[in-house]
C-alpha cells in the first residue's frame, strides 16, 4: 500500500533530506551506521530506584512540559480531551474561538475529576460530585442548589488552568502550574522538521493504552537502536526495515534518528536523480521528544507514543499511542477505523509481544542484581543521548563515553 503515498507529501527540509538519504544509501551499501565513537555504561539502578523514579515523577511528570498529542486529538471548537496519563487528571480543550487551553481536571468544590477520561464535544461540563458547571474556558457558571450552598464566588473558582501551547500541530501541556511554554524552546532545533511534516494535515484515528512491567526509560530504550531488528524483530519488522542502520542527529534534549525500507534501494534503482527520491516513502524518521515521548513518522502516519511510569513502581510503565493518518491514507482505507485496527495490530505484535516482552526480562535481570551496567554501543547513539538527556534534566552526572 506505501506506493501510492510516494509524492506530495510534505517532509523535512530538501537539503536535510539529501543528506539523511545519502547516509542511508551509503549504509546500505557498506553495511556502516551510526557511531557514537564509543561504548558506554549505564547504571542498573536507573531502572530499579525508587528515590530516583519519585525525582522525575517531580522533575519530568510534573514541572516539564510535555507533548501530549497533536492538533487533531481536538478536532474542531468545543472539542475536549480528558487525559490522566501523566498520573494528574487533565482536561484540554478547543474553545467556541479554536484556541487550545488546558485545565486542571479537578473540580473546586471538592477536587473530583470533572470530566470523565476521554473524549467529546462540549463547552459545559458537569461534576459527577454535585453538579458544580464549568464552561469550556474553566469558569464556574453554576453551583448546584447556590442559595443552600452558601455563596462562592464564582470568578475566584474556575478550573485551575495550566500552561499549555499549540504549534506545528502539536498540543504540549505542563501538568502543573508555572511559566508559560515556549514550544519552540522545547523542540531545541527541531521545528523546521514538526513545520514540514504538515502535522495539522494528520487526522486523529485513536488510541490504546499499553502496560508492561518495564521501567517507563526501558519503554522508550525500545525505541532507541535498531541494531536488534535482525534478531528479535527478523520474523517481523526486519522484513520491512534495514536492521542496524540509522542516521544520528541530536537537538538539544530531543533526538532523530532516521531508518531505511528495505524498497530503498528498489527506489533507488528507479528514480535516477537523487533530488527526487521519495524522501517519505522510503524512510521511517523516529523522534525522542523530551521528555517521555516518541514521535513515529512513517510514509503515511503518524504516532505519538508517550511513556508514563506507573505510580510509584520503577519496574512498571504504561505507553499512550495515538495514531493519525494522512489524508490520502484515510482515502486508502475508506476508513479510519480500519487504518487504526491494522496499526494497533502489527504494533502490538511488535512492541507488545517481542520489544516489551524482551523488556519485562531486562526488568527482572535489573531487579535480580547480577548486574551492575547496561553497555549501549557505539551503534545505539540514541540511547546515549535519551539518557544523558534526562540526566541533564535531573542536574545529575552524564554518562562518558568510552573509547577502546
Ligand atoms: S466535588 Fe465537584 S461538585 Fe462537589
Ligand atoms: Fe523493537
Amino acid at each position: 500500500m506505501r506506493s501510492v503515498f510516494r509524492s506530495g507529501l510534505s517532509s523535512v527540509r530538501k537539503e536535510e533530506q539529501q543528506r539523511l538519504l545519502t547516509i542511508l544509501n551509503e549504509g546500505i551499501e557498506t553495511g556502516a551506521t551510526a557511531d557514537a565513537g564509543g561504548i558506554v555504561r549505564c547504571p542498573i539502578s536507573d531502572y530499579t530506584c525508587p528515590t530516583l523514579l519519585a525525582e522525575e515523577q517531580r522533575v519530568f511528570f510534573r514541572d516539564t512540559p510535555l507533548l501530549m498529542g497533536l492538533s487533531t486529538d481536538l478536532p474542531e471548537n468545543d472539542s475536549y480531551w480528558s487525559d490522566t496519563e501523566t498520573g494528574l487528571p487533565i482536561l484540554m480543550v478547543r474553545d467556541d474561538t479554536g484556541t487550545f487551553h488546558a485545565f486542571a481536571n479537578t473540580c473546586r468544590h471538592r477536587g473530583t475529576q470533572v470530566v470523565a477520561d476521554g473524549r467529546g464535544t462540549g463547552n459545559r461540563f458537569s461534576c459527577p460530585f454535585h453538579a458544580w458547571t464549568y464552561s469550556n474556558k474553566g469558569d464556574l457558571i453554576a453551583v448546584n442548589k447556590e442559595s443552600s450552598f452558601g455563596h462562592v464566588e464564582k470568578k475566584e473558582h474556575g478550573l485551575v488552568e495550566l500552561p499549555s501551547a499549540e504549534k506545528y500541530g502539536m498540543l504540549w501541556v505542563r501538568p502543573t502550574r508555572g511559566d508559560p511554554i515556549d514550544v519552540d524552546q522545547c523542540l531545541g532545533g527541531l521545528a523546521d522538521d514538526m513545520e514540514h511534516w504538515n502535522l495539522p494535515g494528520h487526522g486523529y484515528t485513536g488510541s490504546q493504552v499499553l502496560h508492561a512491567d518495564i521501567n517507563w526509560k526501558l519503554a522508550i530504550d525500545t525505541f532507541g537502536e535498531n541494531y536488534h531488528f535482525d534478531v528479535l524483530h527478523r520474523e517481523t519488522l526486519s522484513k520491512e526495515i534495514h536492521g542496524n542502520l540509522q542516521t544520528n542527529d541530536i537537538f538539544d534534549l530531543n533526538y532523530r534518528m532516521v531508518f531505511a525500507y528495505h524498497h530503498f534501494k528498489e527506489i533507488v534503482a528507479n528514480v535516477p536523480e537523487q533530488s527526487n527520491w521519495p524522501f517519505r516513502s522510503m524512510t521511517l524518521c523516529v523522534y525522542f521528544i523530551y521528555p517521555n515521548a516518541i514521535l513515529l513518522v512513517d510514509p503515511y502516519s503518524v504516532d505519538v507514543l508517550r511513556m508514563f511510569p506507573d505510580n510509584d513502581q520503577p519496574g512498571k510503565s504504561r505507553t499512550a499511542q495515538s495514531f493519525y493518518i494522512v489524508p490520502e491514507a484515510e482515502e486508502h482505507f475508506q476508513d479510519g477505523g480500519e487504518a487504526c485496527a491494522q496499526r494497533f495490530a502489527g504494533f502490538n505484535q511488535v512492541v507488545l509481544e517481542e520489544d516489551y516482552l524482551v523488556g519485562e526480562s531486562t526488568q527482572r535481570g535489573a531487579l535480580s542484581g547480577a548486574n551492575t551496567h547496561l553497555v549501549f554501543g557505539r551503534n545505539e547513539p540514541a540511547l546515549h543521548h535519551y539518557h544523558n538527556a534526562h540526566r541533564r534534566g535531573l542536574g545529575k552526572p552524564l554518562l562518558e563515553v568510552e573509547t577502546a
